[in-house]
């Protein structure tokens, strides 16, 4: 199986947690785009979408989905979103698509946050992925020397713009055994905007697409 394939398995997975006259939390990325596909299926029984990207956005628009605001609805009962990676405890690194902004606004926003994923992206130990931090364009040096001082090795990321006008420093090297207290020490740091722990609120469920169909992981 393609890791396209499994993203598709779990795409349509998490259509079964929408209820009627929803409004749902949309996320960013190629999982979240095959699930703006299936959703446009169902788009008849919802009531609308929040997106955590101007990207989503447009794609839910193209399909004819009405988008919200966050500030015109409230709360959210529910968001789905892809990864990065996750570990079983569902803590996840999320912004490899720029998004995490947004993204952890939704989430946040929102009562139940279904993760979606193929089976690849779970791991043991969070940090082989570059954890993506988001960094007020002025701040980018000073940050990236707190960074190193916590033992990583930021990398600007050339050529992107944030939804939101910021940039985006890649973190490696970082091994990540504690995620709760890592994601509080980055966002003390001056300048960061968000960084793309997910920790203190993960996700509540996590669906990975593999070779033995969806497997559920559940806090
Ligand atoms: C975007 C994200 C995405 O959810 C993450 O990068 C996973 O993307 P994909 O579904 O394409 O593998 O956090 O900011």
């Amino acid at each position: 199986m393609t890791p396209e394939q499994a993203k598709q398995l779990v795409a349509e997975a998490a259509i079964e947690y929408i209820e009627w006259d929803w409004i749902i939390g949309v996320g960013t990325g190629s999982t979240a785009n095959l699930f703006i596909d299936e959703l446009a299926k169902i788009k008849g029984r919802i009531e609308g979408t929040v997106a955590s990207s101007e990207a989503s956005a447009d794609r839910l628009r193209s399909h004819g989905i009405k988008v919200f605001e966050l500030d015109q609805v409230g709360d959210l009962p529910i968001y789905v979103d892809g990864a990065d990676e996750s570990t079983k405890h569902l803590h996840l690194i999320k912004g490899g698509g720029a998004a995490l902004t947004r993204e952890k606004i939704v989430a946040a926003a929102s009562e139940k946050f279904i993760c979606i994923a193929d089976d690849s992206k779970l791991v043991d130990v969070l940090g082989a992925f570059p954890l993506p931090i988001e960094v007020i364009p002025m701040a980018k040096s000073y940050v990236a020397r707190q960074l190193v001082k916590l033992g990583g090795n930021p990398v600007l990321r050339e050529g992107v713009v944030t939804d939101n006008g910021n940039v985006i420093i890649d973190v490696h090297n970082l091994l990540i055994d504690n995620p709760v207290e890592l994601e509080s020490q980055i966002d003390h740091i001056a300048g960061v905007v968000t960084n793309g722990l997910f920790a203190r609120r993960g996700a509540d469920v996590l669906l990975l697409g593999g070779e033995n169909g969806v497997t559920k992981i559940e806090t």
